[in-house]
């Protein structure tokens, strides 16, 4: 056996401390440089600090919609402090389970801000002092930080990032978002269920861009519904504050009239939530021989190396789409890679999850996709109005639609918006990573009643034969 490498990954997300474990399971000598916290932006202040309130806030919503099935709940009322210390119990809970981890592991964790000093050598600066490591390899997990607009700083005050958004002192009565992507619906949705007036100013012509516009369709009716209002075409141009109140200046287009409109809105609180960069600064790439790219990106290829052959590059920092399950997925990789192991990124599909009301997921190709790559393509869908356990659950809204090629009847993609459809993708996910046809979904026996049975109902649609919602014959 060949002795083990020597590594050090700088950063514990999800896409390094994955590799960190990976490595030590491989046999490898590994060591973690975190500057702030384990779990990285993901565990901390992202998916899953979001994920908990955004459960509450659907919480807070079934109960008001209760009364439908003879349950009346009087008195229902939020504590703000509580909810936020829930959801820092539940950070801490796993964070402190990533460190046992890392332990048990026999992984050493220094907790500090690396700088590369050269090809095989990183500085740390700690709490005690500066320490200089060395390393056979390097892998940079250092993710992502949330972008700012000229006059919106972060003050984590009056403008929240996604991190202040996490951590209200109270429900804002009027709560303006920058931005209707992930993080601006996510947040913006569960803020209406807690009682905030939620507006949204998204620059482009829709919510969600590049998303499934079938899907992203039945979203935008959603937030009608919970009447949030989307100003589409809009950019936030800066606020004044009035006392305790914003004013939000913004350049946009009023409906009917082409000419960019000017105007003010009154809120209690900004949420900024443009988009994440790829994280660099400090870590002093220059003196190891690297760059980032014109987006900020670390260019690698399928073995996650960099352009220096011994230093890696996983996770947010290594390129889109900026997801905690890609980032993990590159960890692992790098890993084998780094262990001597023949292994490369060579993956069929990433699934999105985007937890909106209802949720959203996809995975594999969209339809204007098949389209761009002149793909021969077929379509069939099922309605989750024809579904009796979304009947079950209140939550009829939305469809599953899956993308089967025309020829070989192969998966190409799935998407979907509807009652836990972020649990559903996974299914979708298997199928295209292991060439399943959509036939083979179709024959696949589904437990009833249950919502993936909406999938084989899609998938026998494609075929012009789903039982539960009535075709013509063409
Ligand atoms: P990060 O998680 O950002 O971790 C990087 C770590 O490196 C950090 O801990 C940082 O402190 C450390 N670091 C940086 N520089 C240095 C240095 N010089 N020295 C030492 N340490 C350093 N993704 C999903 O897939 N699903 C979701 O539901 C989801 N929800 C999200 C919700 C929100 C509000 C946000 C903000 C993001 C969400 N994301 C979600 C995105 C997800 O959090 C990121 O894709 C993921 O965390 C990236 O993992 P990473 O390991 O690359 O980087
Ligand atoms: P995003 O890229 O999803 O959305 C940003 C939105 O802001 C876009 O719609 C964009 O058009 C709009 N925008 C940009 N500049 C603007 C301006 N000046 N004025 C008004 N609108 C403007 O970015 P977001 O929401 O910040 O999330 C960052 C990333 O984090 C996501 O892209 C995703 O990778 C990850 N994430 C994933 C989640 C999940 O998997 N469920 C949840 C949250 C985040």
């Amino acid at each position: 056996m060949s002795s083990p490498r020597k590594v050090i990954v700088i950063g514990a997300g999800p896409a390094g401390y994955v590799c960190a474990i990976r490595l030590a399971q491989l046999g490898q000598d590994v060591t973690v440089v975190e500057k702030e916290y384990l779990g990285g932006t993901c565990l901390n202040v992202g998916c899953i600090p979001s994920k908990a309130m955004i459960a509450a806030g659907s919480l807070m919503h079934k109960i008001g919609c209760a009364s439908a099935m003879g349950i009346t709940a009087t008195g229902v009322s939020l504590d703000v402090n509580k909810l936020v210390e829930w959801k820092a119990g539940i950070v801490a809970r796993l964070t402190g389970g990533i460190g046992i981890l890392l332990k048990n592991h026999g992984v050493p964790v220094v907790m500090g801000e690396a700088t590369l000093t050269g090809k095989n050598t990183v500085e740390v600066k700690t709490k005690e002092g500066t320490k200089a490591l060395k390393a056979d390899d390097i892998v940079i997990a250092t993710g992502s930080i949330p972008t700012e607009i000229p006059g919106f700083a972060f003050d984590e005050d009056n403008v929240w990032s996604s991190t202040g958004g996490l951590r209200p002192k109270n429900i804002p009565d009027h709560l303006v978002v920058i931005g209707g992507g992930y993080i601006g619906l996510e947040l913006g949705m569960m803020y209406s269920k807690l009682g905030s007036k939620v507006t949204v100013l998204e620059a482009t012509p829709g919510a969600l861009p590049g998303q499934e516009r079938d899907c992203v369709k039945v979203i935008e009716r959603s937030l009608k519904k919970m009447k949030i209002k989307l100003l589409t075409e809009t950019f936030a141009q800066g606020y004044e504050t009035k006392g305790a109140k914003k004013l939000v200046r913004f350049k946009g287009k009023t409906p009917g009239n082409e000419l960019p409109t000017e105007d003010t809105i009154e809120c209690d609180q900004i949420l900024s939530t443009v988009g994440r960069r790829p994280y660099s600064a400090g870590l002093g790439l220059e003196r190891a021989g690297l760059a980032v790219d014109e987006r900020g990106f670390l260019p690698i290829d399928k073995s996650m190396r960099t352009k220096v052959p011994n230093i890696y590059a996983i996770g947010d920092i290594a390129g889109q789409p900026m997801l905690a399950h890609k980032g993990s997925k590159e960890g692992l990789v790098a890993a084998a890679v780094i262990a001597g192991q023949p292994e490369e990124y060579d993956v069929r599909c990433v699934p999105a999850v985007i937890f909106t009301s209802p949720e959203m997921a996809a995975v594999g190709l969209t339809e204007d996709e098949c389209k761009a790559q002149g793909l021969d393509y077929k379509t069939g869908s099922f309605p989750f109005a024809a579904s009796g356990r979304a009947m079950s659950l209140m939550e009829t809204e939305g469809f599953v639609k899956i993308i089967g090629d025309a020829k070989t009847d192969e998966v190409l993609g799935v998407h979907m918006v509807g009652p836990e459809v972020t649990e559903l993708v996974a299914e979708a996910a298997l199928a295209i990573e292991m060439g399943a046809t959509v036939e083979d979904i179709s024959r696949t026996i589904h437990a009833h009643p249950t919502l993936p049975e909406a999938l084989m109902e899609a998938a026998e649609s494609l075929h012009g034969m789903a039982v539960h919602i009535y075709q013509k014959k063409k």
